[in-house]
């Protein structure tokens, strides 16, 4: 991820908006989206539809979310795209785009455990990990009403609050979180790959939201985060809230974080994780 900071007259930012501005509208979609969320899910969540495979849910309340999410977009922000993942793509013509995960952690909403999330984040540049700016992200934990928060060059917050230096740990006391995708060719390898890495780290979480994940390490309550198959609107938000808290998001065989692996964390450990990852072949084809 890049941490230069943008400045108003940086050619990412259209005329008179500002890190600032897109930052606080982050926060407010995603903090009045957790709220309805809150307010809305049934005592007994259902399954609408099935996506990528039988295992990766969508409920009714994913798509309202998204469809508040772009209906105040398109009021609020009308000029810029937005690409979310219930399936919105709407082009936009101010080179800003909007990347939105309305819930990120659907399979935990679903069963009612643990944590889930809103993430909202803009970008400048193509809605691609590997090329484009995050300029600002929010993650909303709807569960612990928790938001994170970052913009470009400004740093991030924990309600309001900046985040504290983290140091790093060694890999052999890193709690280290991960996630595994929907697809059973995929979490054939990624069983393979956690042989490899659990032996060697403090152990391992697998909390079910990304976007979480990546805020946890922000604050240090995860040493080290990686993932296979990430989509944008999981990690937008999260990476920068991780890179600017002072983490490092990076991927395997020094290429940009994104779908084929998503590493985050501090010092040297990073580096001897993708290391483990690079040797296990984590990032090998897996048929999904
Ligand atoms: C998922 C969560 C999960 C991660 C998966 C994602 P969704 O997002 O972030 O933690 O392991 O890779 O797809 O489907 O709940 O939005
Ligand atoms: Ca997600
Ligand atoms: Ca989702």
């Amino acid at each position: 991820m890049t941490s230069t900071p943008v400045t108003a007259s940086d050619p990412a930012l259209p005329d008179g908006v500002s890190v600032t501005d897109l930052r606080s509208l982050a926060e407010s979609l995603a903090t009045e989206a957790g709220a309805m969320i809150r307010a809305g899910r049934p005592a007994t969540v259902v399954v609408a539809d099935t996506k990528s495979s039988d295992v990766d849910p969508v409920t009714a309340m994913d798509r309202a979310v998204e469809e508040l999410l772009v209906s105040r977009l398109a009021t609020l922000r009308p000029h810029d795209a937005v690409l979310g993942e219930e399936g919105d793509d709407i082009p936009g013509t101010s080179g800003l785009t909007w990347v939105l995960d309305p819930i990120d952690g659907t399979v935990n909403y679903l069963y009612g455990v643990a944590s889930w999330s809103v993430s909202v984040a803009v970008v400048a540049g193509p809605a691609d990990p590997a090329t484009w700016t995050v300029l600002a992200g929010c993650v909303h934990d709807v569960v612990a009403n928790r938001t994170w928060s970052a913009g470009l060059g400004q740093g991030a917050t924990c309600d309001g609050a900046p985040l504290r230096p983290v140091e790093a740990v060694p890999l052999a006391r890193s709690l280290t979180g991960t996630g595994f995708g929907y697809a059973a060719s995929r979490r054939a390898l990624q069983a393979q790959v956690l042989a490899q890495v659990l032996p060697r780290v403090r152990d391992v979480r697998r909390l079910g939201s990304a976007a979480v994940d990546l805020c946890l390490v922000a604050q240090g309550a995860l040493d080290l985060y990686y993932e296979r198959g990430l989509n944008p609107w999981d990690m937008a938000a999260g990476s920068l809230v991780a890179s600017e808290a002072g983490a490092r998001v990076v991927g395997l065989h020094a290429d940009p974080p994104g779908r084929t692996m998503t590493v985050a964390g501090r010092g040297a450990a990073v580096d001897e994780l993708v290391a483990i990852l690079e040797a296990a072949g984590a990032d090998a084809p897996d048929g999904a």
